[in-house]
């Protein structure tokens, strides 16, 4: 089944063919505007400009992905949109091409949720992954433990009760005077640095699997703010190092109280800060130690793509899940 999948929740405009069967997952296409150099002025994602974008970009991009999956769009079997969650202006804009697409083509609609389609992601390089499994999300916008019941029943066991891990990487970067969105910057610096200053955590410190990034950003600002203003110097690589690993005991502390809690087989790590390094490390360590077979998308499949879409959306159309013709943008979703 040849699988159309669109993405437009928040910076990344995106279009992907996958080829989907029972046990085949390909990625035929996968083409992705980015906003970010447009972003970038402001510091952070501006949501009309973001909208606005999206709707130059997305059918220059459906074209390439359809000419480089080498198909036309009669023979797309089915339309993945991602409805939720995101930015509604900029999802709405998936959400109307995908209709028009599907309704133009007399084909079905399916609406995906993005953290569904993150953990989808980690199906592509994985032939024998299969639900259950519980998955850690760490994005932009979201950082939640989930326990992934079938490729369409999810659990949100723990989640952030404030910020993001991306958010708190992107925040702190930018204070830092890296350029917008500074995770990857980040993840670079803290290669080059010692972890030796001490940030608190921030796994809540109760029987929840709950994280709270936005005491550890304050207390990363406070650190950063004090040595301005007394005159001392700051090792951007020991801060980033120091912050990295703050972040990276705090998810094996709550990974470790969740194995207890769920005694799961497989582990995913997904979404944008899955492409850290030294989270990645820190996840497959805590997984070897545990005997948990890991999971996690290739680099470029950690962000926000096309690809993950249609994987997803060929789960939900397999479950017999299908969007009506008013289907709508929902900026918080639930999973
Ligand atoms: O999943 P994603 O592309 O968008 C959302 O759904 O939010 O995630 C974007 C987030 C940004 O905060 C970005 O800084 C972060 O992922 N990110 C990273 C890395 N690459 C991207 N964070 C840490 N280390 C990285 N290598
Ligand atoms: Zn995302």
């Amino acid at each position: 089944m040849l699988v159309l999948g669109i993405e437009s929740s928040c910076d990344e405009t995106a279009v992907s063919v996958c080829r989907m069967e029972k046990d085949r997952r390909e990625v035929l296409s996968d083409c992705i505007a980015s906003q970010i150099e447009i972003h970038k002025l402001y510091g952070g994602v501006v949501p009309e400009i973001a909208s606005r974008a999206h709707a130059e970009a997305i059918g220059g991009l459906c074209h390439q992905a359809l000419s480089e999956a080498g198909i036309t769009a009669k023979e797309i079997d089915l339309v993945g949109v991602t409805n939720t969650p995101g930015l509604v202006g900029a999802l709405l804009v998936g959400v109307s091409f995908a209709k028009g697409f599907a309704f133009a083509n007399h084909k079905p609609l399916v609406a995906v949720n993005h953290i569904a389609a993150h953990m989808a992601a980690a199906y592509v390089n994985a032939p024998d992954l299969k639900p259950p499994f519980f998955a850690l999300v760490a994005s932009g916008g979201h950082t939640s433990m989930i326990h992934v019941k079938s490729y369409t029943e999810f659990e949100t066991v723990g989640r952030t009760r404030d910020d993001a891990a991306g958010e708190a990487f992107d925040k702190i970067a930018r204070v830092m005077g890296m350029p917008y969105p500074g995770g990857a910057e980040m993840d670079r610096a803290a290669s080059l640095g010692q972890a030796d200053i001490v940030f608190p955590s921030a796994a809540i410190a109760d029987d929840t699997l709950d994280f709270s990034f936005s005491g550890l950003k304050t207390a990363v600002m406070n650190y950063l703010h004090t040595k301005e203003q007394r005159g001392e110097a700051i090792s951007i690589p020991d801060v980033a190092a120091s912050l990295t690993k703050t972040i990276c005991s705090s998810v094996e502390k709550k990974l470790t109280m969740a194995f207890d809690r769920y005694n799961f087989h497989q582990l995913v790590l997904a979404g944008g800060v899955a492409a850290n390094t030294h989270l990645r490390s820190a996840a497959e360590r805590f997984c070897e130690q545990h005997g948990i077979s890991f999971y996690v998308p290739p680099k470029h499949l950690c962000g926000d793509n096309g690809a993950m879409v249609a994987v997803q959306a060929y789960y939900e159309y397999e479950a017999g899940h299908r969007a009506a013709w008013d289907l709508n943008a929902v900026a918080t979703g639930k999973k």
